[in-house]
């Protein structure tokens, strides 16, 4: 089995010292990519700027921007069998970088934003057989906004969790989530490690695989 994983926030920057991003550690996309290399998948991690060592056997691709996931994920795609999108892909970008730092009476002046394309939807004709997993972080109707991203973002799965939650979500080494799939019923896994959250979505691929 070879897996892509992607994983953190990106970032885009309005300066040389200021940039929009969203709250990400990585650790979920991380667990994942840990949990396939211990299974003997090949796998790619392409991640966002994070503080957390890569696992040791994965391909790292590191990408600071959304664009640039969006082209690194192209350039890697072709001959995985899977990708579990865990990236928290900031969905604006500034209309124009600055070369120079900013001063603050320009910053209400100049904070123009344009829409970064959606990576799972911008790279859908190439998902083939490809089992897609992808992530809903939501604060509020959790399994209605996760069941429209699923069929919006012709996933095969994704991964719903409330992040109003204190005890799992950000930050934090665990998380609950739920698992909607298109012909299954809805599995709702209690709080867990993100280690054991990562190993239900890999062997739901597993079984998908098998089943193929
Ligand atoms: N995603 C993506 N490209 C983006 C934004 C998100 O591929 N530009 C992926 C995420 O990695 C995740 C899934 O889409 O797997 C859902 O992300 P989310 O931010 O919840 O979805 P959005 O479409 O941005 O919806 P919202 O309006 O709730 O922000």
């Amino acid at each position: 089995m070879k897996i892509l994983v992607t994983a953190g926030p990106t970032r885009e920057f309005l300066d040389p010292v200021r940039f929009l991003s969203n709250r990400s550690t990585g650790k979920m996309g991380y667990a994942v990519a840990e949990r396939a290399i211990a299974r003997g998948f090949e796998t790619t991690l392409v991640s966002g700027p994070v503080a957390l060592a890569p696992p040791a056997g994965a391909k790292l691709v590191s990408v600071v921007s959304a664009l640039e996931m969006l082209e690194a994920v192209r350039e890697a795609l072709p001959g995985h069998d899977a990708l579990v999108m865990a990236a928290a892909v900031a969905d604006w970008r500034p209309v124009k970088r600055s070369v120079g730092k900013l001063k603050k009476r320009e910053m209400s002046t100049c904070l123009e934003l344009e829409q970064n394309p959606d990576i799972l939807t911008t790279l859908q004709p190439m998902k083939g057989r490809g089992i897609w997993v992808g992530f809903a972080a939501e604060t509020s109707r959790l399994l209605d906004e996760a069941k429209s991203k699923l069929l919006r973002k012709s996933l095969d799965m994704i991964v719903a969790n409330d992040v109003s939650q204190t005890d799992a979500g950000f930050e934090v080494d665990t998380n609950r989530v739920v698992l909607l799939s298109r012909n299954e019923k809805t599995r709702f896994l209690p709080l867990m490690q993100k280690i054991e959250v990562a190993d239900c979505i890999l062997d739901w691929i597993e079984d998908q695989k098998n089943m193929a």
